[in-house]
Formats: structure tokens, C-alpha cells, sequence
């Protein structure tokens, strides 16, 4: 039977989806995440929240329950994330500001480490620019400037050499201020020799919006020799969505995946989540949903159908 994953591999990628632990209990989800995706993202598993609750004191067994399901489904796993302003517990924002360093150091080599040789990438610092392209000023940068995101890359590169290392953010999909900021990192670090492997566009789109330099945005970080993924990819409607709009998110999705496939190293697609009754867009975005390609019944939606045409 046709499956996402197979169309993909057969073009050198991949087609990823994030799960949850809860999401691991629904076999209508295991299921369709087994048959239709070969890379995993934790949802939320792998947070410094999560992981890391007090100082010294490291919970993976969550994390752990979704490699495991990965591995046993021949999936590969995207790990996420190291350094987050967000889902950062207490005690991180808490510290003498001569202590942070220390902290996130501690915690990238002890996560990595513990997943040394089971993840594809790391998305070692998630969302850390502001929308004008200038770095956020949230307890890393205030305690080590620009500098900690090269510090978190060589950390995680010592503890784990062999994962891809991303940077990730949102509204860096299209050229944009917010993207010219990645890009002018992405540069600087290069230069300095930071071990830096890939951009992840996270592609969280509004129907009708996905931006039209897509690809040429993709391309001009593929030009620096550097890979980039789609790693989060949802496209919300304002509900109840209509069949015009489900149209529309199929003629979108289509193009996500199509710029992906137009650039060569573009090395796949993950949506965030499997199917719409789960995703996280009900409780961020009220009156938005039906951003996945499966609807809350788990029948696949025409934007399903796009994506393995586009494939
Ligand atoms: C979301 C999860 O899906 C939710 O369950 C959680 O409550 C908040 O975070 N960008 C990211 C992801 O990088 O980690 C976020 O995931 C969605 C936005």
C-alpha cells in the first residue's frame, strides 16, 4: 500500500510526525504513525522540563518510551529540544546568572549523552530569535550574549558526534527579518567552525499562507552546506473549516512538500502530530484546527492525498 514513508525514502527522505506519550496509549495513532512515518519527534518529552525537573535530578523515561515505540517501528527520532526559553523549569530562570552556563552545560551533555548514538538530529536551541531577526533576550542570552548558541552546539557536538545539530524556529519559512537573523547566524557560526548541520523550518501555517519563497528561502541556507528540514508542519483553518479550506490546505501541503523535494538538501518533513483530534493547535490557537492530514475520525483529508501526489 502506498505510505508517506515509503514515497519518501524513495526520494532520500523521510516523513516524520511527533508523538506524545499519551498519544502512544491510542492504537489508532500508533498505528498510523507506524505505517505512514519514519521519523519521530517527542512532542514533549525530551523538554528540559521533562528531563531535567530540579538541578542534577534527570528524568528520560518518558523520552525513552518514545524512542523505544520508534525503534520498534523501524522509525528514526528527531531529539528535541536542548535550550528553550519555553518549558523551562523554574529553577533554570532562577540562577545567579553566573550559574546558567554551567546549568545548560551540564544538561546538554547529560541528555545527549544518555541519547548518544539513538537520534538522527537535535534541535539543540529551539525558537531564539525574536520576530525583527534579533537574538530573544531570555536567560541564556542574558547570561553568556550570543555566544551561548555556540557553546550549546560544541556541548552537544562533544556529547553525541554523530547527531545532526539544528537550529529551529517559527516564521523563518519565508524570507523575512525574522529569517535574515537565522541566516546571518548561520553564517557567523560556520565561519567560527561551530558545529552546525541544519535549519529546522518549524512550518506552523495558516491555510492560504504558506510564504511563496519557500523554497528559494530553504535554498539559500542549503548554499551555506547546510541542511534543512521541515519540522513541525501543521496548517491551521478557523473552524468549522470548510471544504474550500481543506482545498486550500491541500494545494498547501502539496507545496511544502514540493519545495522540500525541489531542494537537495531538504532532508524531509515532519508533521507535528498525526491527526487533528490530537493536535496542540485546539489549545494555542482557540477557534483554529484541522491543521494535520488526518481528521479526528483518523480518515485521511485531501490534503493526505496532496502529499502523496506531491511525493
Ligand atoms: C508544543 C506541544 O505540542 C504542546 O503539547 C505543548 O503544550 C507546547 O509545545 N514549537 C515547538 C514545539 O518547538 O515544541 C511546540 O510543541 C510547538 C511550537
Amino acid at each position: 500500500a502506498t505510505t508517506l514513508r515509503g514515497l519518501a525514502e524513495a526520494k532520500g527522505r523521510y516523513f516524520g510526525t511527533a508523538l506524545t506519550r499519551s498519544d502512544l496509549s491510542n492504537g489508532s495513532e500508533t498505528s498510523i504513525a507506524g505505517t505512514q512515518f519514519d521519523m519521530v519527534t517527542p512532542g514533549n518529552e525530551m523538554k528540559w522540563d521533562t528531563t531535567e525537573p530540579s538541578n542534577g535530578s534527570y528524568n528520560f523515561g518518558p523520552g525513552d518510551q518514545i524512542v523505544s515505540f520508534a525503534q520498534s517501528r523501524s522509525m528514526r527520532v528527531r531529539g528535541h529540544n536542548l535550550v528553550w526559553h519555553a518549558q523551562l523549569p523554574g529553577w533554570v530562570t532562577s540562577l545567579p546568572l553566573s550559574q546558567v552556563q554551567g546549568a545548560m552545560e551540564s544538561h546538554i551533555t547529560t541528555e545527549a549523552t544518555h541519547y548518544r548514538g539513538k537520534l538522527y538530529a537535535w534541535d539543540v536551541v529551539n525558537e531564539p530569535f525574536n520576530e525583527d531577526g534579533t537574538l530573544r533576550h531570555d536567560v541564556f542570552y542574558n547570561a553568556m550574549g550570543t555566544n551561548y548558541i555556540a557553546d550549546a552546539l560544541r556541548t552537544a557536538h562533544a556529547a553525541d558526534p554523530d547527531a545532526k545539530l539544528y537550529l529551529n524556529d517559527y516564521n523563518i519559512e519565508g524570507q523575512n527579518a525574522k529569517s535574515n537573523g537565522m541566516y546571518s547566524l548561520a553564517q557567523s557560526l560556520l565561519s567560527q567552525g561551530v558545529p552546525l548541520n541544519g535549519i529546522g523550518l518549524e512550518s506552523h501555517f495558516i491555510v492560504g499562507q504558506v510564504p511563496s519563497s519557500l523554497q528559494a528561502n530553504m535554498q539559500r541556507f542549503v548554499a551555506l552546506g547546510l541542511d534543512v528540514a521541515v519540522t513541525e508542519l501543521d496548517d491551521r483553518i478557523q473552524l468549522p473549516a470548510s471544504s474550500s479550506a481543506l482545498q486550500q490546505q491541500a494545494t498547501d501541503y502539496g507545496n511544502v512538500v514540493k519545495a522540500c523535494l525541489a531542494v537537495s538538501r531538504c532532508v524531509g518533513v515532519s508533521q507535528w502530530g498525526v491527526d487533528d483530534g490530537h493536535s496542540w493547535i485546539g489549545g494555542t490557537f482557540p477557534g483554529y484546527g484541522a491543521a494535520t492530514m488526518y481528521d479526528a475520525g483518523y480518515q485521511p483529508k485531501p490534503a493526505y492525498n496532496a502529499t502523496v501526489t506531491a511525493l
